[in-house]
């Protein structure tokens, strides 16, 4: 089977992602030794995508790609963003969370999408996979499935968030699934 080495630590990412794809030999970072952590400075979340990927790619000269996301509330004029894994100033996903419900508290719209781009570092060239999913942030958490902001979160044509629901129901309509999608479908030929 292929090698192809994921470019995160992020645990709750790597479970959904591997529940994904079976036909390619998945190595973490763990695998190759990479203990590193990734400065991702950038505004878009394309370019800090490249960067974990590519930074990857020159340590083990593997095949790699990484996936950069965040959810983005209208009503917050896009925030938290590519700020998303440490919006409260902390990578702690209570927190974080809880700085959403603060901000949004005076505010009528709650609108949000999780947005994630995926960058492929394939046999050296360089491809980008989107996926975008749209719903709405609830006042209370509800569910204990799932990472980061999903018990706020429901997907649009769903009454349950993304805590609630069951991961392979997740992985059908999130941002993160329809960019895995995309990477499989271009990858399912070339191994
Ligand atoms: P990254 O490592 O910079 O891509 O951080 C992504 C951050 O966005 C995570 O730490 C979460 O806070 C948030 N996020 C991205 N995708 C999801 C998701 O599917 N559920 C919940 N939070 C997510």
């Amino acid at each position: 089977m292929t090698d192809l080495v994921i470019a995160s630590n992020n645990k709750g990412k790597i479970k959904e992602i591997k529940e994904m794809i079976h036909t390619i030999h998945l190595l973490s970072l763990n695998d190759i030794g990479f203990n590193e952590e990734i400065p991702e400075p950038y505004p878009t979340f394309a370019e800090n995508a490249f960067i974990k990927a590519n930074t990857v790619h020159h340590f083990c000269g593997k095949n790699v790609f990484a996936d950069d996301s965040g959810i983005c509330v209208n009503a917050l004029n896009g925030e938290p963003g590519v700020i998303s894994a440490h919006y409260s100033g902390e990578r702690n996903d209570e927190k974080n969370l809880q700085k959403i419900l603060n901000n949004l508290r005076d505010k009528t719209d709650n609108t949000a999408y999780y947005f994630a781009v995926i960058c492929l570092i394939w046999n050296n060239e360089t491809y980008y996979f989107e996926g975008t999913c749209t719903g709405i942030i609830i006042p209370n958490k509800r569910g204990t499935n799932g990472f980061g902001y999903d018990p706020i979160f429901i997907p649009d044509g769903y009454n349950q968030t993304f805590a609630e629901l069951p991961l392979t129901v997740k992985n059908t309509i999130s941002h993160r699934g329809i960019a895995v999608k995309k990477m499989i479908d271009f990858l399912k030929d070339k191994v």
